[in-house]
């Protein structure tokens, strides 16, 4: 019942002023010339995920925005953190082997930021056998150096300072992880975040921030209560998903069921999520769907909506590792220019920032 009252809400605030809103996107829209790369997670193809490290070589690879997912600790604190718990990418289960939940897992919400900085954190694993998997064998080798898990301020200090000392301008890429997840267990994550940014100077669109959310119900609260609320006018993105991940979840008679991302596919899905977004952030087959082939790239119109209606396209995530690359590109170059120029996205969250960087630098795309 709760879903549909909150599916009527969104229905009845997108169909307000529809016309109106779509004509001032347009030419906002008509600013927008620059392709972006951003580098998802930092540079995460070649260091541990949300490290500091992956964060300072993202930055000298040329990214134009570095993405933070956040999480909320247990003394309210923002960490980056791409899981709301910690034991894909940390030694949590060997340090604290007592404090998992029923689900076995070990989540962010239960460690104050003092227990979760004393924890090691690595290149993500899976556990298989009870033998500790690298997600990505190719990649930075598990348990190899010291890396920690650091606060949102901390990482956009690190990205500031590194603006001051190189005369560069990169932006920062937030995301809300999980808000359904931290209100019910009675975190505020939405208002915690925009504290900082406000804090640390970002608070109007044309600020170089782009604050993403899977949760549309979350984003729809953030545009029309919080960010009048903070004074602030920043670009929001709609990360789109599909409904079976379970990405987002929303309490029905104290019951966490998945929230229908259907609406997003439908014929005025770009027109909805304009009405209180700047841009989308899809899943790539959302844009070529997975029949395509070499000689039949099968383009979806989501880009050819969403730019209608005045948002950048973001979709995620470009990886070069073994079997990342779909077959109807011949390599990652040529899966940049399906994206770029085929299907004309506005960006992509990639983990190899260098290639992208270097991609749209030969191809003469954003003004080099
Ligand atoms: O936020 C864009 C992309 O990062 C979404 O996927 O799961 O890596 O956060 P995820
Ligand atoms: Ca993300």
């Amino acid at each position: 019942m709760k879903k549909i009252i909150g599916l009527l809400l969104v229905l009845v605030f997108v169909g307000c002023s529809t016309i109106n809103v779509a004509e001032e996107k347009k030419t906002e829209k008509t600013k927008e010339t620059k392709k972006i790369v951003v580098a998802h997670r930092g540079a995460s193809g070649y260091l541990p995920e949300h490290s500091m490290a992956a964060k300072s070589m993202a930055y000298a690879m040329g990214a134009d925005y570095i993405e933070q997912d956040v999480v909320m600790t247990k003394d309210n604190e923002l960490v980056v953190l791409h899981d709301h718990y910690l034991d894909r990418v940390t030694n949590v289960a060997e340090v604290y082997p007592y404090r998992k939940r029923e689900d076995g897992r070990y989540y962010a919400i239960d460690f104050t930021l003092k227990e979760i900085k004393g924890l090691k954190m690595t290149e993500g694993f899976n556990v298989k056998g009870g033998k500790t998997v690298a997600g990505f064998p190719e990649r930075f080798p598990i348990w190899k150096s010291d890396f920690r898990v650091h606060t949102l301020a901390e990482e956009i200090e690190l990205i500031q300072g590194l603006n001051k000392s190189t005369g560069e301008n990169i932006g920062i890429y937030p995301e809300i992880k999980a808000p359904w997840f931290h209100r019910h267990e009675g975190k505020d994550i939405s208002v915690a975040v925009l504290k900082v940014l406000k804090k640390y100077g970002y608070t109007q669109k044309n600020d170089l921030v782009y604050l993403q959310c899977f949760d549309p119900n979350e984003l729809i609260r953030i545009k029309t209560e919080l960010l009048p609320e903070f004074g602030m006018d920043i670009k929001l993105v709609q990360l789109i998903a599909e409904t079976s991940w379970d990405e987002t979840m929303v309490y029905e008679d104290g019951k966490a069921v998945p929230y229908n991302y259907d609406w997003m596919f439908e014929e005025v899905g770009m027109e909805k999520i304009s009405q209180y977004a700047d841009g989308i952030g899809p899943w790539k087959p959302m844009l070529v769907t997975n029949r395509s082939t070499k000689g039949n790239l099968i383009i979806t119109d989501m880009v050819k909506d969403a730019h209608r209606y005045g948002m950048v396209v973001h979709p995620y995530t470009f990886r070069l590792d073994k079997g990342r690359i779909p077959g109807y590109a011949s390599n990652f170059e040529d899966m940049l220019d399906i994206f770029y120029n085929k299907v004309g996205v506005d960006g992509v969250f990639t983990d190899f920032p260098d290639r992208a960087v270097n991609f749209l630098k030969v191809k003469k795309i954003r003004g080099y």
